[in-house]
């Protein structure tokens, strides 16, 4: 007998095991295969810190170099991909670009046997950038970008086709610490989609491709994009204050506040907002950080809710002019290692996935006739 559901959303109920990250356990409130997520942000790239999810421990120096030589070696896009990204119109969004991006590419390149799934998932770790931008500047400007940089990272690959220019060393910085805060996270929604597309022994582009979907919602990855158009719609910090405190009064939902696990902090925000004070300091911004900051003030003393990983990310990427829309893919380009992680922990010990439900519906009845119904 099934047992009855406790919450709404599974909130609480353990769903499997993992031995790839802890939220809200020990630590700052992040560990990322036993090592705080603080300590990573600050002492690593992001590529280490891909490696340590995806192979177990983190690589020494020869072993990072020859892992960055091999991601930079598979930026390129296959042309047939490339053709696809160009029928995409300007208007769509960006996730459903990479949704088909990977989808495509599976269909190029697919993961013919499990043996496959890390050098599967290291080629889509150098190529989702690629992905975003070909289609972003091909749409938007109307070329044809080279995705074959010699860029040092994926964050500073990510940047150069975006922007047609080498990053500011800031800027490279901050989109390592970003991805590495992006990395993992346990069983988000996210990553439990892709978990159990891989229950049913799926491939991995399957999985990533149904992964980004889920974390396609306002509510998962989308918040950050939303607290974005909240922010620069606000003219100083009191406008913001005001405007809050009228959202708080209609129960509005406030995008980059809150969280399912963390009850009283997100230790990501403490680490991405410093980044996003220094960003503000070095364009000049009077405006967009002081708000976020009052922003978080109204919503700590009127509900007692904080920012997520989210809100600060909006600024951060706003200084380095990434636009809006782009904002969730670049968690896709990060949060991809956690996923394709948690597939390969689920078929190294495999179960398919399937709880039961709670029946709410009418009892047993008989079929009427047609003509009595
Ligand atoms: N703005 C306003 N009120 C919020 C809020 C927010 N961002 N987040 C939670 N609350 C309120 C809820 O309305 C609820 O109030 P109620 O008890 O009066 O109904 C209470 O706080 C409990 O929150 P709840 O929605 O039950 O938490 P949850 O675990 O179901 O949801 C989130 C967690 C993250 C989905 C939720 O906080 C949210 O929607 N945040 C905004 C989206 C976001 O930033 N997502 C990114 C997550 S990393």
């Amino acid at each position: 007998m099934a047992k009855a559901l406790s919450g709404a959303g599974l909130r609480g109920q353990v769903a499997g095991k993992t031995a790839l990250s802890t939220v809200g356990q020990s630590g700052s409130g992040l560990t990322y295969r036993g090592y705080d997520v603080k300590d990573l942000a600050e002492q690593c790239q992001f590529e280490e810190v891909a490696y340590l999810i995806l192979q177990g421990k983190l690589p020494n120096r020869d072993e990072l170099s020859e892992y960055k030589n091999k991601l930079k070696s598979m930026r390129a896009l296959p042309d047939a991909l490339k053709e696809v990204l160009e029928r995409i119109p300007k208007d769509a969004h960006p996730m459903d670009v990479l949704r088909t991006g990977c989808s495509m590419l599976g269909n190029l390149e697919g993961e013919s046997s499990f043996d496959e799934q890390q050098q599967v998932t290291e080629r889509m770790l150098a190529c989702f950038a690629s992905i975003i931008c070909y289609w972003y500047r091909f749409s938007h400007d109307g070329v044809r970008i080279e995705t074959e940089t010699h860029d040092d990272s994926i964050g500073g690959h990510f940047l150069h086709m975006l922007h047609d220019e080498q990053p500011k060393e800031l800027h490279e910085k901050v989109m390592h610490v970003s991805l590495i805060l992006y990395a993992e996270h346990e069983f988000n929604a996210s990553t439990f989609t892709a978990r159990v597309c891989a229950s049913t022994l799926s491939d991995m582009h399957s999985c990533i491709t149904g992964a980004i979907g889920s974390l396609r919602g306002p509510l998962h990855g989308g918040a950050n994009e939303a607290a974005m158009e909240m922010i620069e719609g606000f003219t100083s910090a009191d406008h913001a204050e005001q405007e809050m405190l009228g959202k708080l009064e209609r129960k509005e939902k406030i995008m980059g506040f809150g969280h399912a696990i963390y009850s009283t902090s997100d230790p990501r925000n403490e680490i991405i907002k410093q980044w996003s004070k220094k960003l503000a300091q070095d364009v000049g911004d009077s405006v967009l950080y002081s708000v976020s900051e009052r922003c978080e003030e109204v919503m700590w003393r009127e509900k007692k809710l904080f920012c997520n990983a989210d809100f600060f990310h909006a600024s951060a990427y706003n200084f380095m002019g990434i636009p809006t829309k782009l904002f969730t893919p670049i968690f896709v380009m990060s949060r991809l290692t956690g996923w394709a992680a948690h597939v390969m922990e689920q078929r190294a010990d495999n179960r398919i996935i399937r709880p039961s439900a709670e029946y709410t519906g009418e009892a047993l009845r008989a079929v009427p006739p047609i003509d009595q119904r």
